[in-house]
C-alpha cells in the first residue's frame, strides 16, 4: 500500500458509490471466517462489487472468506457487507488491513460491525458461543496509528480507545439476544495457532477471546469515529484447553451453525439503529 493510505480509501469510497450506485452507505459489516453466508440473509441486494477490483484491495486469500462487497438494503440502513478481510498473517501492512474500515468511513457509514471467529479462553464457554467483545488487548506488534499523520481533514493520530467497544450498542445487542456473553479479545498476530503456555498468559491478562483479527479495525474506526460494535464467535476453545488439535475445517463449521442466532442478530441490530 502507498503511505497515503487515507488518500487511497478516499478514493475507494468514490469507487464505492459509483460501483454500488449507492451515495451514502450506514453501517460496515466485516465478516470473518465462516461469517459469509449470514450477510445473504439480512436484506435485499442492491449491488455486488468485486472488492479486489477497488483500489487499495488485494484479493483475499483465506477459505471462507470471499472477494466480495455486497451493498444491502436492510430495515431503513444501507448496509455494506465486506465478504472477507485481509489479515496481518497474510504479509499485509495494517494500512490494509483497515483499509476496509477507512473506505467504509468514505463511504459514509457511521457504524461497524466487526465479526470474527475467536477461541475461547473462558470454560464456561461452548464451542457456538456468541460473545460481544467488551474491551481489546493489541497483541499484533502493529498498529494502523503509526507512519504518516492523518490528513488535516481528519483527527490526530492519538486517538482515545476508553470506549472502543460502543457500549451503547452493545446494551442495545442484550436486548436483542439475551445468550450474549461479553469478554476482551486479545488480537495476535497470528499464522499459528498459539501454545497452551501463551494462552494460560492471556488469560492472565484479563483475555477471554483469542484471534488473529479485528483489533486493528476496531482502532482505525474509532480513529475515525465510527462507533463499533465487535461480534466473536468461539469456534473452539484455545490451545491447551481443547481435547483435540485445532483445525480449520472446526472454525468454519462451528460459525455455519450459530448462522440464524447471528441473522437474528445482525437483522435486530439495525432495525434498532435505524434512522
Ligand atoms: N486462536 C487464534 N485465532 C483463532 C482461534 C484460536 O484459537 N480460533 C479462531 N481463530
Amino acid at each position: 500500500m502507498t503511505d497515503d493510505a487515507y488518500g487511497l480509501a478516499k478514493q475507494a469510497g468514490e469507487a464505492i458509490r459509483s460501483a454500488t450506485g449507492v451515495e451514502t452507505h450506514d453501517v460496515a459489516l466485516v465478516l470473518g471466517s465462516g461469517w459469509a453466508s449470514a450477510a445473504d440473509r439480512i436484506g435485499t441486494v442492491q449491488a455486488d462489487v468485486e472488492l479486489s477490483s477497488l483500489p487499495g484491495f488485494p484479493p483475499p486469500m483465506v477459505a471462507g472468506h470471499r472477494n466480495l462487497l455486497r451493498s444491502v438494503r436492510a430495515h431503513g440502513q444501507n448496509v455494506l457487507v465486506f465478504g472477507g478481510r485481509s489479515h496481518l498473517y497474510e504479509g499485509h501492512p495494517a494500512s490494509t488491513v483497515v483499509h476496509g474500515v477507512r473506505s467504509a468511513a468514505a463511504a459514509g457509514c457511521r457504524t461497524v460491525i466487526l465479526t470474527n471467529a475467536a477461541g475461547g479462553l473462558n470454560p464456561a464457554w461452548p464451542v457456538g458461543q456468541l460473545v460481544l467483545i467488551a474491551d481489546q488487548l493489541n497483541l499484533s506488534g502493529h498498529n494502523p496509528m503509526t507512519g504518516p499523520p492523518p490528513p488535516d481533514d481528519l483527527p490526530g493520530r492519538f486517538c482515545d480507545l476508553t470506549d472502543i467497544y460502543s457500549p451503547r450498542l452493545r446494551e442495545l445487542a442484550h436486548g436483542i439476544d439475551g445468550g450474549l456473553a461479553e469478554g476482551v479479545y486479545a488480537g495476535v498476530l497470528g499464522g499459528s495457532y498459539e501454545t497452551p503456555a501463551e494462552i494460560r498468559m492471556f488469560a492472565a491478562m484479563g483475555a477471554e477471546l483469542v484471534g488473529m483479527s479485528t483489533v486493528l479495525e476496531a482502532i482505525a474506526a474509532r480513529h475515525l469515529g465510527l462507533e463499533v460494535l465487535g461480534l466473536s464467535l468461539v469456534t473452539n476453545l484455545a490451545a491447551g484447553l481443547s481435547p483435540a488439535p485445532l483445525a480449520h475445517d472446526e472454525v468454519l463449521e462451528a460459525a455455519q451453525n450459530a448462522e440464524t442466532r447471528v441473522v437474528d442478530l445482525i437483522s435486530g441490530l439495525l432495525a434498532a439503529t435505524a434512522p
